[in-house]
């Protein structure tokens, strides 16, 4: 809290520009003090944190620190955070970024149904020759991941008349989603697309790998969860053998994807900027205004992190 009494929120979004927050902030909570790191003003004063990307061991300087907001979906980066404090964290749960996600792997999911990869190259070559997609009831979209925007996105794509089945960790009962909790691998066998949208824990860590990928046939990949869900080492081998044969990648091990990297160069994959969802500010940035009032007022935070489960 600031001299005034007014309750104090710091911006610390590493990599993001913070102005269209603070436009969006300013209108719907002009009585909070906001300040943008790395102008936090006195460290005790700082009652809330909205956080993206933060240096190991940020957090622990706030010592009268009430709660941390993830302006982002996934809060494993928060999570890995050596020395954390034990206040409670938000996720961040946002309809205009669930509608982003929605539209970018329904347009990749399009794009490989209806075989546009092979228009393509066909295209290179001066070719002219039609070729017969399936109906999408005949495509087997899988969705690995089923919560706020895997579970979006399998509706999604059910609505459009897609085969979509759906692998978590406790299962769901989703409109029009085959629910699937058992093994990966049996998960995987039938997918023609497949969808990686889990959180990142150190049970998804590298879950898709060259054994589990291997009982794909001819598949496209499309990773928007997190790149250390893939063995990157793994995926070229895998599109070679033909268990895959194309991926859409938006997250990276390293990112940005370093210059030189064969996956920039592979015809078969595409490369997005982890750009599938940005959060967009004029949503979001009331719905953490929202999330801060309801804590001040003595409730619980909304979509809480769970640091057991690690998300
Ligand atoms: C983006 O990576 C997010 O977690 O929302």
């Amino acid at each position: 809290m600031d001299a005034q009494g007014k309750t104090v929120v710091l911006f610390a979004c590493f990599g993001v520009r913070p102005e269209p927050w603070l436009a969006a902030f300013d209108q719907t909570a002009p009585d909070f003090d906001w300040r943008v790191w790395p102008d936090s003003g006195a460290k005790e004063e700082v009652d809330y944190v909205v956080v993206w990307a933060q240096p190991d061991g940020f957090l622990r300087q706030f010592p009268n620190l009430r709660a941390v907001l993830c302006i982002g979906a996934g809060v494993d980066r928060i999570l890995q955070d050596s020395d954390l404090p034990d206040v409670p964290i938000a996720r961040m749960r946002d309809a205009g970024l669930t509608q982003g996600m929605v539209e970018f792997v329904l347009a990749r999911v399009l794009h490989y149904h209806r075989l546009m990869p092979a228009y393509e190259a066909q295209q290179r070559e001066g070719v002219w020759r039609q070729l017969a997609a399936p109906l999408a009831g005949e495509r087997t979209v899988g969705i690995l991941g089923l919560g706020q925007l895997g579970g979006a996105c399998a509706t999604r794509l059910a609505a459009n008349g897609f085969s979509v089945r759906g692998w978590s960790r406790t299962p769901k009962d989703l409109p029009g989603v085959a629910a699937f909790d058992g093994p990966i691998e049996v998960f995987l066998e039938p997918c023609e697309v497949v969808v990686c949208l889990l959180p990142l824990t150190p049970a998804t860590r590298g879950v898709l790998n060259a054994r589990t990928l291997s009982h794909l046939s001819g598949a496209s990949l499309i990773n928007v969860g997190r790149g250390a869900h893939l063995v990157e080492a793994d995926l070229i081998p895998a599109l070679d053998a033909g268990h895959l044969s194309n991926a859409t990648l938006d997250v990276f091990a390293t990112e940005p994807l370093p210059a030189g990297h064969p996956f920039w160069s592979d015809p078969r994959i595409t490369v997005t900027p982890h750009a599938s969802a940005l959060t967009p500010p004029g949503t979001a940035g009331p719905t953490i205004v929202a999330n801060i009032r309801r804590h001040l007022a003595g409730e619980a935070l909304l979509d809480l992190v769970d640091r057991d489960a690690g998300y």
